[in-house]
């Protein structure tokens, strides 16, 4: 779709990459930074330990741009996981209190909320979305009705992980402030995907992947916490900024910028990944990959005889399809092996789908390769 953008990857063009979403792809420019700043590290290690606040300010302040919010307001962190831990490890939860979630969420999420429920004896309650998903209406009520007195928080994937849902987040964070519960938004998909505004959304907390569609070096996502809340947010590893001699003017920066020694070179990426994305009208980009997943979207269901999981305006550029699967692994395996082509296949729900990603290197050819290969499983 875009050859330019595409002879920029470093992707083996013998494998057709459908699977942009679970680990991004690094384009050559951005991977150069990365290599400049480990270079430029190794310079001078001892100096630089000192230069690193300095650094990150200025990656910080990149990445506030491109999200809308205080350079002050938001930390890098290597993944999501590790900052909705942080987050969810802080919260002051007690007895009967209520986690309100859905039944879309990433695993793991629902792994920590299930932790935390277990030691502080709060519910985490997943409210079921059924598919298939036709309005933002249906969501918004079926979501809503489980609101009661004990809800303390509110947490969503702004775009799910199995399902390659986008949820109605900006009403769900709307409702929330004025029912006065605490909303934690999963936005790993979000950034270089849809647009995020985190002041137009003005959620308590969010994360985000820029190594998924923005294209970073691996290990480079954010954590944002309001104002508001910034002084209840512990530090998952104590550090020197805890109870530091040098205290700076932000106890969340302190106590979240330095977990020991680390190479931080993926974060300092930020100016170089957010110029690359610019450069190549990355808008432009994520629309045309949407009309081609859409198109995809379309052919799959066409050629396997299944009806869509929900309507159009729900898909950015992931699409999720329902499967018949006995093996999953092997199935995912058989994929790679037999037909050189990366999906990942999983449960959801006890049953299970496939799901395609579509990145400025993928084409229509990649598609019909796709086309031709569940043909010839299925068919
Ligand atoms: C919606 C969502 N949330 C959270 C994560 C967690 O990412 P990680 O395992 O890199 O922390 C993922 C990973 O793909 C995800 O899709």
């Amino acid at each position: 779709m875009f050859p330019k953008i595409k002879s920029q990857f470093m992707l083996d063009p013998k494998i057709i990459h459908l699977n942009h979403g679970s680990f991004g792809a690094t384009p050559k420019p951005i991977f150069n930074s990365l290599v400049n700043w480990q270079k430029k590290l190794e310079l001078n290690p001892s100096k630089h330990i000192y230069d690193t606040f300095d650094f990150l300010k200025e990656s910080r302040s990149s990445l506030a741009s491109y999200i809308n919010c205080d350079k002050d307001d938001v930390v890098f962190t290597p993944n999501p996981s590790t900052a909705l831990n942080t987050i969810i490890k802080s919260l002051d939860l007690n007895s009967g209190d209520e986690v309100l979630s859905t039944n879309h969420e990433y695993e793991t999420l629902d792994r920590t909320w299930k932790y935390i429920s277990k030691n502080t004896g709060s519910k985490y309650i997943q409210v079921p979305i059924s598919l298939p998903l036709k309005s933002e209406n249906d969501f918004i009520e079926c979501f809503l009705k489980k609101i009661t007195s004990n809800t303390k928080i509110i947490f969503l994937s702004q775009i799910t992980s199995s399902t390659g849902l986008i949820f109605p987040i900006e009403k769900i964070c709307k409702i929330a402030k004025e029912k006065n519960i605490l909303s934690i938004i999963d936005g790993a998909h979000v950034p270089g995907h849809i647009d995020l505004d985190i002041k137009k959304l003005n959620p308590d907390v969010y994360t985000g992947a820029c190594h998924k569609w923005m294209c970073s070096p691996k290990g480079t996502a954010f954590l944002y916490v309001h104002k508001k809340l910034q002084n209840t947010v512990k530090p998952l590893v104590i550090s020197w900024g805890y109870d530091s001699d040098m205290p700076s003017h932000s106890q969340f920066l302190d106590y979240l910028q330095w977990y020991g020694t680390d190479d931080i070179s993926a974060y300092l990426t930020m100016s170089d990944t957010i110029r690359f994305l610019e450069k190549n009208n990355w808008e432009n980009v994520s629309k045309q990959c949407k009309k081609l997943n859409l198109w995809a979207r379309n052919e799959i269901n066409k050629l396997l005889k299944k009806e869509p999981i929900s309507d159009e305006r729900f898909l950015g550029q992931m699409s999720s399809i329902p499967i018949k699967s006995n093996d999953i692994l092997a199935d995912q395996t058989e994929f790679y092996s037999k037909y050189s082509i990366q999906i990942p296949i999983f449960k959801w729900n006890d049953k299970e789908f496939f799901r395609i990603s579509i990145q400025a290197y993928n084409t229509k050819e990649d598609i019909f390769r796709l086309l031709e290969a569940l043909d010839d499983k299925y068919n």
